[in-house]
């Protein structure tokens, strides 16, 4: 099988700090896994408001590509804050070790061959820059759910903005936390679409770009 076909994700990449700890590559490869789902594996990284509709639109995407018989996962901000991130609040370090975790867990599930769907506010340039660094440059596609603050504000799904507006919660992005708009996403959805255009211009990029069949 793969054991000559070692894939740029499974070089050693940086760290760990512990010399005696060896990066040793596996048998089986990315392309093998791919090979057997018959799609590639990417990372599309949902970024925007909470509210703006990022875990609504990639989970139905989810759904979608389930149906198409893709190999899917998703994570969503709020779900990873229970478990594997349930140690971190809402600063600007804890935002960001947040979003550090959650890509390289992206980066192991496309070493794994599947689609992985993220759904996190991940506000700063920086670290939506440093994910896209961990992965290859064609396995990493930004997605902007695009919505005016004062619309994810008037949706306020969970009653976080009331108690930001009130001073009950400190942080909140978007009233005294800042929220960095991708300058070149790879992909800008206007979040106030309905989903199911929004799912269809999904799939027309992933089909374009030979991720899925056509
Ligand atoms: S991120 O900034 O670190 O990327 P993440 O996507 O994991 O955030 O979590 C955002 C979700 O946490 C929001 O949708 C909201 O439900 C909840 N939340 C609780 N407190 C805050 C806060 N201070 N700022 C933003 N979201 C918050």
């Amino acid at each position: 099988m793969g054991a000559n076909n070692v894939t740029e994700d499974q070089q050693r990449p940086t760290g760990p700090d512990d010399d005696n700890v060896v990066w040793h590559p596996h048998a089986v490869a990315r392309a093998d896994r791919e090979a057997r789902n018959g799609h590639k594996g990417v990372v599309l990284w949902f970024t925007g408001l909470s509210g703006s509709g990022k875990s609504t639109v990639a989970g139905a995407l989810e759904q979608a590509l389930h149906a198409l018989g893709v190999s899917t996962y998703l994570l969503d901000g709020d779900n990873v804050r229970h478990g594997l991130c349930r140690d971190l609040g809402f600063s600007d370090d804890d935002r960001r070790e947040n979003i550090r975790r959650v890509g390289e867990v992206a980066k192991l599930m496309v070493d794994a061959g599947l689609v992985v769907l993220t759904a996190f506010i991940s506000p700063h340039r920086a670290e939506r820059q440093m994910v896209r660094e961990l992965l290859d440059s064609d396995r990493f596609i930004e997605v902007f759910v695009d919505t005016p603050l004062a619309i994810c504000e008037a949706r306020d799904p969970k009653g976080l903005y009331k108690k930001a507006r009130a001073g009950e919660l400190r942080n909140f992005t978007g009233i005294d936390s800042v929220y960095e708009a991708p300058q070149q996403p790879d992909i800008h959805l206007d979040g106030q679409q309905l989903v199911t255009n929004l799912i269809a211009q999904l799939l027309d990029v992933l089909r374009g770009r030979a991720i899925i069949k056509p």
